[in-house]
């Protein structure tokens, strides 16, 4: 099989493109602006990699849509303190490219596995949110904050559209995933990361974490092995079980307010060394949502995702709690700045 990954360089790209290249003999390729994930993978001999903007390489990106079995279409922009500020970007980098590539596949006849988002459930009401029965609410026009899930959304709702045409295709919606590599701890602007990230930044600089409207609102964070290993066993599609089906990918095991995540977080940073006395130092400060990301933001108060349909499709099921979770992923971190100290501005 060859694959064809865009925004292979993302936190999802990069995982899956070392996992096609680790554990299966298939062929790859991909593009991104950017490459320092991919740094152990360049030059793998079943591994094309083409540095540039998808905007200005329409043609080569054609010619792999043509060449390929699959396509995953990973790019997109997933702070939502981004789709506050640039919501025109979203849009034109979400949406309109991301139909550019899914009207290719079409064309070529070549199966997408698209990435929809658990954003689109929006401030459903449902315990958990199932994939056939659970409504989608999104708040007003004038709270740019939906732009991103509603793109998805609508993303979502052509490529079912396009089943009648012969799209073939599997949607898939990550549930808060995280892992290494996902954000930059350096980035210390306010909300310019993930959650996981920019508390671990917080807590390195040994500044107070901002809980936005207290951090009652809960997530069900996964942890990126498992759902890379969702991801290629849709790939795999054993039976055509993925065949034009809509999945979550998430852990509802691993719910916590956003207040637990950064008592944890504190609590594993304080096993490292020189950071032993940090959860008496730790101030966690509220912040109201308007103050933190203006406006045009919207909050979702909680999230958990059904995972029946996948579990019954494909026998999958996630297997990395949140202690472990947040443990990897802080543990990459603190490896890479021990590795970079002089980096980082404040801290032992
Ligand atoms: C995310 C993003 O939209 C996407 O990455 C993705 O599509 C989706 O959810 C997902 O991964 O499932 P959200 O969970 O709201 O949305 O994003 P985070 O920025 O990780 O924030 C999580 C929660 O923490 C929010 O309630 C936010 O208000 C809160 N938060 C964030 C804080 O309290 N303080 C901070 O410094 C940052």
């Amino acid at each position: 099989m060859h694959i064809h990954i865009l925004g292979v360089n993302g936190f999802i790209g990069h995982a899956l493109a070392r996992r096609i290249l680790e554990e299966t003999e298939w062929t790859l390729s991909g593009i991104d602006l950017t490459s320092d994930r991919l740094t152990p993978l360049l030059g793998h001999p079943r591994f094309e990699f083409r540095q540039g903007d998808i905007h200005r390489e329409r043609p080569w990106i054609d010619q792999q849509i043509a060449r390929s079995d699959i396509v995953f279409p990973l790019v997109a922009i997933a702070q939502p303190r981004r789709y506050v500020l640039e919501p025109i970007r979203v849009f034109e980098l979400v949406f309109e490219e991301n139909l550019r590539i899914v009207r290719m596949c079409l064309h070529h006849d070549t199966r997408v596995i698209f990435p929809s988002t658990s954003e689109v459930y929006g401030m459903c009401a449902d315990e958990t949110f199932n994939e056939e029965t659970s409504p989608m609410v999104f708040g007003p026009t004038s709270k740019e904050r939906w732009i991103y899930a509603s793109a998805k959304q609508m993303l979502d709702r052509i490529i079912w559209a396009y089943r009648t045409e012969g799209l073939r295709f599997t949607i898939f919606r990550p549930f808060n995933w995280i892992g290494p590599n996902q954000d930059d701890t350096r980035n210390d602007e306010p909300g310019s990361s993930r959650v996981v990230t920019q508390f671990l930044g917080h807590l390195l600089r040994r500044e107070p974490v901002p809980l936005v409207e207290g951090g009652q609102q809960s997530r069900s964070f996964t942890y990126i092995s498992d759902g890379i290993d969702a991801l290629m066993r849709i790939a795999e599609n054993p039976d055509g079980a993925a065949d034009n089906r809509i999945f979550n990918i998430g852990n509802p095991d691993n719910v916590c307010t956003i207040a637990e995540l950064a008592d944890h977080m504190g609590r594993i940073v304080s096993g490292y060394p020189g950071y032993e006395d940090l959860m008496t130092g730790l101030a966690l400060q509220p912040v109201s949502a308007g103050v933190f990301y203006g406006p045009g933001y919207q909050d979702v108060s909680r999230r958990r995702p059904d995972i029946a349909a996948l579990t019954a499709a494909l026998g999958w099921r996630p297997r990395v709690g949140i202690q472990e979770a947040l443990e990897c992923t802080i543990g990459h971190y603190m490896k890479d700045r021990a590795l970079a100290r002089t980096e980082y501005t404040a801290g032992p």
